[in-house]
């Protein structure tokens, strides 16, 4: 049995707050929003609370967990050594989608971080989260409430279809606000290096820092640069089960990228597929003649449409179950490189033109 908690996002019903911190004071693990995607919270101190979260979601143990902190005072509970460039990050995008790096403190169990030295934390931006951990007053790990290898959970229901029957509860606040999870960054590194891209873009990060971030292939989604540097990174990801086919426009000439899409979409047809094609705003009516499903992931014109809709497409096209999904890619620029790590991740096959 998960017990469904229903609450208003913006002013928490404080009961609702309440019995969901008792659960985890307790124990027990607890999905709730943040401002990216829903998380799967244990508090960080009870390591069989901790592992109960691995077994949930089927996730590999040396995949570590980001922990979530509501006040600036909780850091000192978990990263020792702070360096003076996590201070202008902080006061800059805290509380909000950022998640760094920092020297790990003894205090946390070593289930959390999977063993290494290092922790990644983050302040979300949610009166949900905020609140939930203050009332349970101590910080929360929490990896993205989907079953591994599943789209990221962008509302209760995603949560309900992966793990109903295998946590405790879930806080079910509506829909997340950006829809992709937090841009991680690791600043002991020189150049500091980006692990993943997320809701906050990278090149307001580097205008904040006033230097440039190292972004390794892997970070842009290229599973054969793919090194243990950040160890979820190695792991297939946000896959839907239809197979995807991704067709990224490298050249910017988002004609033949349709054009492309086309032919692939009447070669599969030709063989009997039911296929289902992901288009931009600006381009589906370029598929409409085609006997394909389609669903519009945003417009061009609007990245933040795009990922916020990105993994709740994912979810739909398995819904629709077609035996192929071709989606379009987009420019890797601002929350096009979001995007693009996500969709690279999740496709079979990238096809570049
Ligand atoms: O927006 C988010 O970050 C969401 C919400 C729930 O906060 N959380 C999230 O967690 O996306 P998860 O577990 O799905 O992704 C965390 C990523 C993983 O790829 C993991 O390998 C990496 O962060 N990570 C965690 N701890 C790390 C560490 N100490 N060093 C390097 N990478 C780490
Ligand atoms: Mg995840």
């Amino acid at each position: 049995m998960t017990l469904i908690l229903k609450t208003n996002p913006t002013s928490p019903d404080p009961d609702i707050l309440r019995c969901a911190a008792e659960i985890l004071r307790r124990g027990g693990i607890v999905a709730f929003p943040t401002e990216t995607v829903y998380g799967l919270g244990a508090v960080i101190y009870n390591e069989d609370a901790v592992r109960k979260v691995y077994v949930a979601k089927m996730r590999p143990p040396d995949n570590p967990l980001i922990v979530h902190i509501s006040r600036e005072s909780m850091l000192e509970e978990v990263a020792i050594n702070m360096p003076e460039k996590a201070y202008k990050l902080i006061n800059k995008f805290w509380p909000g989608p950022l998640t760094l790096i920092l020297p790990r403190s003894p205090n946390i169990p070593k289930i959390v971080t999977g063993g290494l030295d290092v922790v990644a934390v983050r302040m979300p931006a949610h009166p949900v989260a905020l609140g939930l951990i203050d009332e349970v007053g101590s910080p929360i790990a929490a990896p993205s409430a989907n079953l591994a290898g599943r789209p990221s959970p962008t509302t209760a229901e995603h949560v309900i279809r992966d793990l109903y029957g295998r946590i405790d509860a879930i806080i079910d606040a509506g829909e997340t606000l950006y829809g992709v999870e937090s841009t991680i960054l690791n600043i002991l590194t020189d150049p500091p290096t980006l692990l993943r891209p997320g809701a906050y873009p990278v090149e307001e990060i580097e205008r904040v820092l006033g230097e440039s971030i190292y972004i390794p292939p892997f970070a842009r989604g290229f599973a054969e640069a793919e090194r243990a540097l950040a160890p979820g990174m190695k792991y297939r990801h946000y896959a839907p089960e239809t197979p995807l086919l991704l067709v990224e426009p490298r050249s910017g000439d988002l004609e033949a990228m349709v054009s492309t899409i086309r032919s692939l979409a009447i070669k599969h047809l030709g063989v009997g597929e039911k296929v289902c094609i992901v288009a931009s705003a600006e381009t589906v009516d370029r598929y409409r003649d085609l006997p394909v499903e389609l669903l519009v992931i945003g417009s061009r014109r609007n990245m933040f449409e795009v990922a916020k809709n990105l993994f709740k497409t994912l979810r739909r096209l398995d819904d629709l179950n077609c035996t192929i999904g071709i989606v379009e890619g987009f420019e890797e620029r601002g929350l096009g490189l979001t995007v693009m790590n996500r969709l690279r991740k999740a496709s079979k096959t990238k096809i570049p033109v």
